[in-house]
Order: structure tokens, then sequence, then C-alpha cells
């Protein structure tokens, strides 16, 4: 028996990097996916011909996470389609550098609203079958960087730390009612958000810094995802599991 036979998950800006690699775990585990995306229809098209050869059902929706009504409608549509909604991973996510001094006020709310807004606009629409249901996983995806902070990432490490105490009280909320709410944070994946990180000086003065000497891979961050996801974690609500190589200690 795999281990999501037959769950219906929900996984959001999952075109490609993290997300992209979460849903094939989760599908390889017999998950059925419903999965956002912002604007590559061609990348969607392309996962969900992917997720489909695993065996599952798979549909990609053209959905805004930063958008309450989109998540509200996209939540409908997929219960339209699964009947239900048993794992919500909240994926999206930008970054937008910049020091504090340069920072505007119209960066930092795209940032906020994108990776922060979007985690609260997907969970209260997904609560409602959960609740139904009388279970639930939710997956929120923090950072490294929203735990210790980083120079040129301030809007940034607020959101991430922003997810962290959302991630908490909703545990708190929900835990009664079988719902278990999660965050990962990851230290430095090897995907397009960090590309511009791995040119080579920046890639040695990181890498000196993580105990096991390498990035990490979306695949690894996708593992704890299927964890989390599971019943192999029943007993695990309001945690925050960092997956960086060590880079916090
Ligand atoms: P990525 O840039 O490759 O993927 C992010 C995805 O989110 C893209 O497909 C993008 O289209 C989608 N997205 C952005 N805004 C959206 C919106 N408003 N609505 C729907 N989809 C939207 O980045 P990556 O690396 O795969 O990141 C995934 C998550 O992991 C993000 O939340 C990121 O902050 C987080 N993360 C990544 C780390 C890394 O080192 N790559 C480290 C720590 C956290």
């Amino acid at each position: 028996m795999k281990l999501l036979e037959g769950k219906i998950a929900i996984i959001t800006g999952a075109a490609r990097g993290i997300g992209e690699a979460i849903a094939l775990k989760l599908a390889s585990q017999g998950a059925n996916i419903a999965f956002s995306f912002l604007s590559s229809d061609e990348k969607a098209r392309i996962l969900e011909q992917k997720l489909a050869a695993l065996g599952i059902k798979a549909k990609g929706y053209k959905s805004n996470a930063a958008s309450f009504e989109e998540c509200g409608e996209l939540v409908n549509a997929v219960l339209k389609e699964y009947g239900t909604v048993d794992v919500c991973i909240n994926n999206a996510g930008i970054s937008k550098d910049s020091l504090l001094l340069r920072l505007t006020p119209e960066q930092w709310d795209e940032v906020m609203t994108t990776n922060l807004k979007s985690v609260f606009n997907m969970t209260k629409h997904v609560v409602r079958p959960m609740l139904k249901a009388k279970k639930g996983s939710i997956i929120n995806m923090s950072s490294i960087i929203g735990i210790r902070g980083n120079a040129g990432q301030s809007s940034y490490a607020a959101s991430k730390a922003g997810i962290i105490g959302f991630t908490k009280s909703v545990a708190h909320e929900l835990g009664s009612r079988n719902i278990r709410c999660n965050a990962i944070a990851p230290g430095f994946i090897e995907t397009d958000m960090t590309h511009y990180l791995q040119d080579e000086e920046s890639a040695k003065s990181f890498l000196a810094k993580i105990p096991l000497g390498r990035f990490g891979s979306a695949e690894e961050i996708a593992n704890t995802a299927l964890f989390l996801a599971s019943d192999m974690s029943s007993y695990i609500t309001g945690q925050v599991i960092s997956i960086c190589g060590g880079l916090n200690i």
C-alpha cells in the first residue's frame, strides 16, 4: 500500500522547482494531484502528463495564490473535480532581494502578498473540506531565511517568519479537529529561485557555511513534504522542519 493511496493533494506554484518535485513525489505514493500555476501553461501541461503517467489523477489550474478570490475558486474547482482535499501544500513564493535602503513599499507588498497572504488565502479555503472530513495536513513552505534573516532579504525573511507564526497558530486552533499544520524551512536548494546564487564565488561562500558541503535538491524537500503529508507524521503538528544541510547549527 502506498503512503498516500487515493488522497487528494493541492500544491500551489508547482509548475517547476520544489513544487514540481513535491507533486511528483506525492503522486509516486498514490496521491491524486491538483496543482496551481501562475503563467507557465506549457510547463503545467507537461507536468500534468508526467503525473498522469504515474497512474493518478492530475490537473493543473491557472490561479494566483496571492488572490483570496482566486484561491477560493481554485479550492471550489478542486472540490468539484476531486470531492475533497486531504493535503494542502502552500509552496508558491517569490523573492525580491534588495537592501532595506533600496527596498520599495511596492516590493515589500508584493513579497508579503505572494508569500504570506497566499498561505492565509489557501488555508482559509481548504480548512472547510478538512473540517468536514475531520482530518487534514497543511504544509507551508517557509525558509531558513525566515529563522535567521539575511542581508538583502528583509521582506522575504519577514514573509517566511510570518508563515511560521501562522503555522503554529493554525496548529493550535485546528489540532483538536485532527488537522495538522507544519512548516518546512529549506536552506539553499538548487532551483530557478537560487540560480543567481550559484555562480562560483557566491557558491563558495555559501558552501563554506553548510556542514554537508553542498546545496540541497528539490527532491530532498519533497521527501519531507511526503512525510508530513502522510500518516507517518500523525503526531506532528506546529513544527518547523529545517532542511538545510546543517546551515542552522
Ligand atoms: P521557483 O521560483 O522555482 O518556484 C516558485 C513557483 O511559485 C514558480 O512556479 C512560480 O510561478 C510560482 N508562483 C510565484 N508566485 C505565484 C503566485 N502568486 N501564484 C501561484 N504561483 C506562484 O522557486 P522554488 O525554489 O521552487 O521555491 C518554492 C518555495 O520554496 C518558495 O516558497 C520558496 O520561497 C521556498 N524556498 C526555496 C528555497 C530555495 O533555495 N530554492 C529556500 C527556501 C525556501
